[in-house]
């Protein structure tokens, strides 16, 4: 068998992972991986992919990388991947000062008094949609509520018809079956959707340039108007922007609420004590992001060759921010695999991210959830996991595969 590049890398003496990271597998085991290759060293090589990538899995290294901007560049956003093309997603793909620039722009629109706009909307559309679930009594949360409610919000949150939601969701799974290259459908299903999507968008954006709305309140109207810096953004780049925020947003929330179901499903006394006190919806929230961390990793691109706590790092090499593998630490976390919302560091977790690029939708996304976990709950307090189904976990960026629910 041919050796892989990867596989001849020098090491200066780290040992080397040959865990496949992007495969499919049972329920969990990815963190059950992840638990072992953090406590087996500090760092690892590994040489799943062709180009192969350096892991940093504790909790105080993963933040020290994510900090150092200078040095680990966001050229390229994915460990798996060392050849993005410049500007495909943004603002994800940028350095300081473009970076800092284009969140200038766009966080204020994220921010949670922004987000409260959005909140009436949330919940008619979570109260409606919940409704019309419970009369079926089943429901596949991944491919059902908790794909088109996140779906409905996105296009809300651009200002665009709610109803077009349906015609992005399979799209929307085409998209992500290509770019993770995570066995669901090919590369070129993922082309076609993403071609629809940007040319919505393109006949969308026409519109609003005809008859603008009001840069406060409508989120394509200020990405057309306001500045960057000292220049406009072109099509292109708006197009870009508009596109990142969907994949952004709608997997990582969709896939969010499969594990917190499945959480759930599992813990009756814990789900009866958050319906009966709502308030503590946030609290739960915040220790699910941490326990199911779905982006598993943030991929950095190492601008120049260094010599980092002994690695020999050269310039060109990928990184592995193993942002999951920190969330369950335990020289951060006590227990870190229990589920424990009374900890008392509960919002040091890096679910969201951390330093420049932390996740710019982190307050939608908590309300977003927030919501739908208030509606779901009141209308279908009890439920439980279809008999008989084997639970599965997308490699890459995590999702449950399927999580049949069934309630009387
Ligand atoms: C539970 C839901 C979510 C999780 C777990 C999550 C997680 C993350 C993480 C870990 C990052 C950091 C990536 C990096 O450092 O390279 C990130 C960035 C980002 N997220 Fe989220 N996210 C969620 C929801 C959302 C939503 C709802 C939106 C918007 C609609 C969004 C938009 C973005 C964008 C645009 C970035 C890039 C920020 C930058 O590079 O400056 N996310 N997210």
């Amino acid at each position: 068998m041919p050796t892989r590049p990867s596989e001849s890398k020098a090491t200066g003496g780290c040992p080397v992972s040959h865990t496949d990271y992007q495969i499919e597998r049972p329920i969990l085991e990815t963190y059950a991986h992840l638990n072992a290759e953090r406590e087996e060293a500090r760092f690892l090589w590994n040489d799943a992919t062709d180009h192969g990538f350096w892991m940093i899995n504790r909790y105080d290294d993963v933040v020290e990388a994510l900090r150092m901007f200078e040095e680990f560049g966001n050229e390229q956003v994915n460990a798996f991947v060392n050849d993005m093309p410049a500007n495909v997603l943004l603002p994800q793909q940028l350095n300081p000062p473009e970076h800092t620039r284009l969140r200038r722009m766009l966080n204020p629109f994220f921010s949670p008094a922004a987000v409260k706009r959005l909140e009436p909307l949330a919940r008619e559309r979570a109260r409606a949609m919940v409704t019309e679930i419970r009369e079926r009594g089943a429901d596949d949360l991944t491919t059902g509520f908790a794909l088109l409610y996140p779906t409905e919000l996105f296009l809300a949150l651009l200002g665009l018809p709610v109803e077009d939601g349906p015609e992005f969701l399979w799209r929307i799974e085409a998209i992500f079956g290509g770019l993770l290259k995570a066995g669901e459908g090919s590369e070129e299903e993922a082309a076609a959707a993403s071609a629809w999507i940007t040319a919505y968008f393109n006949e969308k954006v026409e519109e609003r340039l005809a008859d603008p709305g009001d840069p406060e309140t409508d989120l394509i109207t200020r990405i057309l108007t306001h500045p960057v810096g000292e220049k406009m953004l072109e099509r292109h780049e708006v197009l870009t922007v508009m596109s990142t925020l969907m994949l952004a947003g709608l997997d990582t929330t969709r896939s969010a609420l499969g594990y917190i179901f499945y959480h759930l499903s599992n813990d009756t006394a814990l789900r009866h004590k958050v319906t009966a006190d709502p308030s503590l919806w946030p609290r739960f929230i915040e220790e699910s992001v941490r326990l199911y961390s779905l982006i598993i990793e943030d991929g950095r691109l190492a601008k120049s060759d260094l010599d980092h706590h002994g690695l020999p790092i050269e310039k060109g090499d990928m990184l592995w921010l193993g942002l999951a593998a920190a969330n369950r630490d335990p020289r951060k976390f006590e227990n870190p695999d229990e589920f424990d919302m009374d900890r008392a560091n509960l919002s040091h977790h890096l679910g969201f991210g951390a330093g420049q690029h932390r996740c710019i939708g982190m307050h939608l996304a908590r309300s977003e959830l927030v919501i739908a976990l208030e509606e779901w709950h009141a209308q279908i307090p009890d439920y439980r996991i279809a008999e008989g189904v084997e639970l599965r976990e997308r490699g890459g960026q995590l999702k449950l595969m399927t999580l049949p629910l069934e309630w009387d």
